[in-house]
């Protein structure tokens, strides 16, 4: 971490917006400390010490409606809310004296060895949160030893992200309704080296900050995102305009489960879907030998009032019966939450927001040090559980 930069961010955000635990520290340090000695302090913040310290960062750095954009949820709010606090209603009841130090935070999912059991999911729009955008993510994901999950609507392409590093990375696809156009990509997928590929099929987002704000993809950027997943048609002599109405009609909403017949029929990758939150839907997607299943209400960005993921996911592994691997995402901001999805039978989780905001904040060091903070508070509430080793992350251990 580089700690001048992140340092600046701190004195900007808490400054000026006195959030969280930055706003806090400050009033301990006027208080306590001589005049010379608070010049000293303010001088080299320290580092963020949590995930809210990172999201006071972006906050700061930010346009409020690209912070808007990522931070918020849909409506008002009550599944975004609720992921955040279905995690904090949970009680840990660690076992003593297990004789346990120290802990390997490694696992595998769909094959491939982890680091740590933590993900970066789908993040759209990228390099509006940072001019590294995907690229950057990508290389602290590698550094990290973990699966950068890569949004179709990232801002790169799908090449440009695969050379900036070669740790492991899935594709998270939204399907072009030109069939040419999506047959192209998942092949395009295929020869880049990505190990598998996220359909994502929740809807209904329905967010009031981004159309209060009039939030849009500055023209350029759409361009190169339309161009990037294969529709050649698009360039920027075209008006905004058609470009928006493009966009709006080329993507397919009306999916049904045979749309995996087709995708099976055109790529041998191990295909997981992502929005499962029913029980019937688990089976189903174990009956048509789908690898993988993320449980997920998108970060409580489509139809609000759906359940916190945590919540849920007793029932979606219970339904899964280890007919597939089953991961969660939504509200995970600590590495206690790491531990209890884990207790609760996710072989791994994955995080939007900390790192969007981490990204924001500090590119490539920002999203490490998201990263490195997960990893320190996992293997802290691993030590105090006496789990020596991910498999050691019991359902006993909550409630
Ligand atoms: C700014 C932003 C953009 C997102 N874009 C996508 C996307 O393009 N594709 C996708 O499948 N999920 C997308 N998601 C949802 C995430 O993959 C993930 O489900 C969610 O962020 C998890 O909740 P959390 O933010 O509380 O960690 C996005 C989330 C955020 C915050």
């Amino acid at each position: 971490m580089d700690r001048r930069s992140f340092a600046q961010f701190l004195t900007l955000g808490a400054g000026s917006l006195g959030l969280g635990q930055a706003s806090a520290q400050s009033v301990e340090d006027n208080n306590s400390t001589a005049p010379d000695q608070k010049l000293n302090q303010k001088q080299s913040r320290p580092d963020p010490v949590n995930v809210a310290d990172i999201q006071a960062m972006a906050k700061a750095k930010l346009p409020r409606a690209t912070f808007d954009y990522i931070t918020t949820g849909s409506a008002d709010q009550i599944t975004l809310r609720e992921n955040v606090a279905a995690y904090q209603r949970l009680r840990v009841y660690p076992p003593l004296m297990r004789g346990v130090s120290d802990a390997d935070l490694s696992t595998t999912v769909l094959g491939q060895k982890l680091k740590l059991p933590v993900m970066l999911a789908p993040v759209a729009a990228q390099r509006m949160y940072h001019t590294q955008g995907g690229l950057a993510a990508a290389r602290a994901a590698a550094t990290a030893g973990t699966v950068y999950g890569v949004s179709s609507s990232v801002g790169h392409s799908v090449e440009e992200i695969a050379s900036s590093s070669s740790g492991p990375k899935w594709f998270q696809l939204y399907v072009p309704k030109d069939r040419k156009v999506a047959r192209t990509l998942v092949q395009r997928v295929e020869r880049a080296g990505y190990g598998a590929i996220i359909v994502t099929v929740d809807l209904g987002e329905w967010k009031d900050a981004d159309r209060r704000n009039r939030f849009t993809l500055p023209k350029q950027m759409l361009v190169k995102h339309l161009r990037d997943v294969g529709f050649s048609q698009i360039t920027d002599k075209m008006s905004y305009d058609d470009i928006i109405k493009f966009n709006s009609e080329a993507w397919d909403l009306s999916l049904s489960w045979q749309f995996f017949d087709w995708l099976r029929s055109v790529t041998k990758l191990p295909l997981l879907i992502k929005g499962v939150l029913r029980p019937e839907d688990a089976r189903k997607a174990v009956s048509i030998g789908l690898d993988g299943i993320i449980v997920s209400n998108h970060g409580g960005r489509r139809l609000d009032g759906m359940p916190a993921t945590i919540d849920v996911l007793p029932n979606v592994i219970q339904a899964v019966n280890g007919g597939a691997e089953v991961f969660v995402d939504g509200g995970i901001r600590r590495g206690t939450d790491v531990l209890k999805a884990l207790a609760l039978g996710a072989k791994a989780v994955l995080i939007g927001r900390p790192y969007a905001w981490a990204l924001a904040a500090d590119g490539e060091t920002g999203v490490a040090k998201v990263l490195e903070l997960f990893r320190e508070e996992l293997l802290n509430a691993m030590v105090a559980t006496g789990c020596a080793k991910v498999s050691d992350i019991e359902r006993s251990l909550i409630a």
